[in-house]
């Protein structure tokens, strides 16, 4: 399941293709369909910067293929100046974004995958780490069809459901997490409405989920953020499924800036209002959304649209990317492995605590 065609060519938002990373440019969605190749590890570094891969799973993804990029040219490295190579360049591509756990533990789990390897010449520690990333790769569709499965029940004929930001195949290998319930039940026939959040700043809701939604035949109505409480007012949600960059260990979760606002409408709404993410996601090493990092972002994003500024220069701005919402709050928690309900300490321990 593509997103879209290039030159009669499938589009997907992360490329594995004869030893060549190519990432589709999601800052110029919806317009254009650009598709870069990343030659080198400072630019997947950039590219996860400046959000032309982004989404919590996609960037693990790019981040884990980022390091074939680097490592490629380092074949003639013995093992223990391989393994030191790998660690310096996954905390380059580590220091890209902080929210997302996905982009950390992806890297960790390819260093893990080398230093766990009983290979010694730098070919062989290549091979595992261009296996690992692609077994990451793999794993990612297959977890993203597996909440899918699981979303898939809540969605009935005629519902009305929000989302915000973009949780859907551009954030992810494919299906996306939100929207994986979304693909699996319009392809059952069940006809659903979408409310697709703008999701300023930078507009990932209207320019990337309201844009593959339609472009797989999804009725999308893409609303501005203010909106979202009188349509809900007006009885048109039936329930909100939302992404997530990092669930912590109590159940709160961080998710794009604006989440926080929806998720207190929908309880004030009395509207169910579920997470959906893979065990990826899960950071059971950080106790509350307390001690979750949350990315602050140029300013400029906030004080221009487009290329037009829109706030009075030197004006004080805070551009926070994320936001956590509390546990108490989020009806559910849509995984691979099940639906996490109450109580998350628990619960989320004992689905996840055994590792990956
Ligand atoms: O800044 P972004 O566009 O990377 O933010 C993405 C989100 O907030 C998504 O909801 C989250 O990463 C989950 S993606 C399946």
């Amino acid at each position: 399941m593509s997103i879209g065609k290039l030159n009669g060519k499938d589009v997907r938002s992360i490329a594995w293709e004869d030893g060549r990373l190519i990432l589709l440019d999601q800052t110029r969605l919806p317009e254009e369909t650009v598709l870069e190749e990343q030659q080198t590890v400072e630019q997947v570094r950039e590219s996860i910067r400046q959000l032309k891969v982004r989404g919590a799973p996609a960037i693990g993804v790019a981040g884990a293929y980022g390091l074939v990029v680097a490592m490629r040219d380092s074949t003639d490295l013995d093992r223990a100046a391989f393994l030191g190579e790998l660690r310096k360049n996954a905390a380059l591509l580590e220091s890209s974004r902080p929210t997302a756990v996905n982009l950390a533990w992806a890297l960790r789990r390819v260093i893990r995958a080398a230093d766990q390897s009983n290979v010694t010449s730098g070919t062989e520690l290549l091979e595992v780490v261009r296996s690992t990333a692609e077994e990451i790769h793999a794993e990612d569709i297959e977890l993203c069809r597996r909440i899918g499965e699981h979303g898939l029940p809540l969605i009935q004929e005629g519902m009305g459901i929000l989302t915000h930001c973009n949780a859907g195949r551009l954030a992810t290998s494919e299906y996306g997490t939100a929207t994986a319930p979304m693909y699996l039940a319009h392809r059952k026939g069940i006809s659903f409405r979408v409310y697709s959040d703008e999701s300023r700043p930078l507009l990932q809701g209207s320019r990337l989920t309201a844009w593959e939604l339609q472009q797989a035949g999804i009725e999308v109505w893409t609303i501005t953020d203010n909106m979202a409480a009188a349509m809900m007012q007006q009885g048109l949600v039936d329930m909100v499924i939302v992404g997530t960059d990092r669930v912590a260990a109590n159940g709160d979760v961080a998710n794009k800036i604006g989440t926080l606002g929806v998720a207190i409408l929908a309880g004030y709404f009395d509207i169910p209002f579920y997470v959906a993410c893979p065990a990826s996601t899960v950071d059971l090493d950080t106790p509350t959304g307390e001690e979750i990092e949350i990315e602050e972002r140029d300013p400029e994003e906030v004080t221009h649209f487009g290329l037009r500024r829109t706030a009075p220069e030197g004006v004080r701005v805070r551009n926070p990317a994320f936001d956590v919402t509390p546990h108490h709050l989020v009806t559910a928690i849509i995984t691979d492995r099940g639906m996490i309900e109450p109580p998350y300490e628990e619960n989320l321990r004992r689905t996840f605590g055994n590792g990956w």
